[in-house]
């Protein structure tokens, strides 16, 4: 017999199914308990809420583990590249040499963004945050592709808006960089490869050619591959809720890029390399900033550390670290803050404080000096987190789409006034 779960409740008892995932991940399905028991859950945070069963992507918090359908992370990061990961994550399957080809060739045809965009460029100032930027230009994109707005418009038309969104996001990453530093923007060139073009729209000029280094592009693919998908986390549950009102992909991503800001989201690696600067301007010592960091008096926290599934460790952060070190010893950079980023950790993981609490590095903790190391300012951080998530954000509100999810409505326990008269303004 399949496993129930017994609530109690005034004295009746009911009966809730118990649902299991592929790993054993178990769940009590309470779809019915408002309608059986007039009751809702409460949980802030949903920390214990499953809000959807998904295909896509596994992860185990305690003991280290996350697979994209089913495949290591360790394995796609050393042995796939980003764009075949993108398919896989959208698709379900890993391609075989000619749909990736086809995945290649389709997304190389939709890389240029329309000419009138580029005026909205020139329009946010140049001390703009290019998350703002980006998040408001994936959502113009909709103003562009009107037929997106249909949720109904037959999966050849909705693969053709994931395709185009793929396509044109890179350039609209790269020219919100541009922007920030008063530079003339860098049209996409199709004969590159999706990092390689990323990167020549980002540091090439009209007046200079930008010579691609196989180390940074072999890095920065395989940072977008380990930022591709971590199932229902904040930005991914934005782009879900927001998609399931059947608001269009451009808009649902939009969100996604929104929430994914945050400092205790992908914020955090931006807000890493500030703290790591700040520590090597106050002499180095991290003593100090771990002492800052447990007291709760005080509201500084080790960025970088921490994670809200992860708590034994984080597996991205492993090839992350070991990534670090290959790329700053091949590209013969010495960064003091990369020494300051080990001493911390060091420090922190033998603290009672961080040893009770199961806090480690997470995949932000190193992301940021590779970054720094490849040239990337770090305003930009988080959006090139934001390319990595991109596809991962896809699959999802696909998902979401294809299971035909009911809107995302979550409910309340209302504790402020009583019903109350109106009172005259002349009578307060
Ligand atoms: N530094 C110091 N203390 C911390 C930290 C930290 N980085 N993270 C958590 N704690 C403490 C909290 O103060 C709390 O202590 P308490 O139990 O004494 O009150 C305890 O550890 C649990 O922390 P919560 O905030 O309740 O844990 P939660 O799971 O809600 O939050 C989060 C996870 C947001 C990631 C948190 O650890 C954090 O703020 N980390 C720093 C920001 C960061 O690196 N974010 C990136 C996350 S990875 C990603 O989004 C890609």
């Amino acid at each position: 017999m399949s496993e129930t779960a017994k609530l109690e409740l005034q004295g009746k008892t009911f009966e809730l199914p118990v649902i299991e995932g592929t790993e054993q991940e178990k769940a009590i399905d309470i779809n019915d308990l408002r309608a059986q028991t007039g009751y809702i859950t409460l949980d802030s945070g949903y920390k214990n809420t499953g809000a959807t069963v998904s295909n896509i992507t596994f992860l185990d918090g305690e003991t280290g583990i996350l697979r994209y359908r089913g495949y290591p992370i360790e394995q796609l990061a050393e042995r796939s590249d980003f764009q075949e990961v993108a398919y896989l994550l959208i698709y379900g399957e890993l391609p075989t040499k000619t749909q990736l080809e086809n995945f290649s060739e389709n997304i190389k045809l939709h890389t240029l963004i329309h000419e009138d965009m580029r005026r909205f460029y020139s329009a946010f100032p140049t001390f703009a945050h290019p998350m703002g930027v980006v998040s408001s230009v994936t959502c113009a994109l909709s103003s562009f592709y009107p037929e997106s707005l249909n949720p109904h418009r037959g999966e050849v038309k909705i693969n053709l808006t994931m395709t185009r969104l793929l396509a044109k996001f890179p350039t609209i990453a790269a020219w919100a960089y541009k922007n920030s530093i008063g530079h003339p923007v860098i049209y996409p060139k199709n004969k590159l490869g999706y990092v390689e073009n990323f990167l020549n729209m980002m540091f090439s000029m009209p007046t200079e050619e930008y010579e691609l280094d196989p180390v940074v592009v072999n890095a920065l693919d395989k940072l977008l591959i380990l930022h591709a998908d971590h199932e229902q986390n904040c930005s991914t549950s934005t782009v879900r809720l927001a998609g399931s009102s059947q608001a269009n992909l451009y808009s649902s991503i939009a969100a996604g890029v929104t929430a994914l800001w945050g400092p205790l989201h992908g914020g955090a690696n931006q807000e890493v390399i500030e703290m790591l600067d700040k520590i090597k301007d106050d002499g180095g010592s991290v003593d100090k900033w771990v002492e800052k960091a447990k007291d709760k008096n005080d509201s500084f926290r080790l960025m970088g550390f921490g994670h809200r599934v992860y708590k034994n460790f984080d597996p991205r952060a492993k090839i992350i670290k070991k990534a670090c070190d290959d790329v700053l010893n091949r590209l013969g950079i010495k960064d003091p803050i990369l020494e300051i980023a080990k001493k911390l950790e060091e420090v922190a993981l033998h603290d009672e404080y961080f040893i009770e609490r199961k806090l480690y590095p997470n995949v932000d903790f190193y992301s940021g000096i590779i970054y720094r190391a490849m040239g990337i300012p770090k305003d930009m951080f988080t959006v090139l987190f934001a390319v990595g998530r991109l596809p991962g954000w896809i699959a999802q509100w696909n998902e979401m789409r294809l299971n035909k999810e009911p809107i995302g409505r979550p409910r309340q326990i209302y504790v402020g006034p009583k019903v109350r008269d109106y009172i005259n303004i002349a009578d307060r």
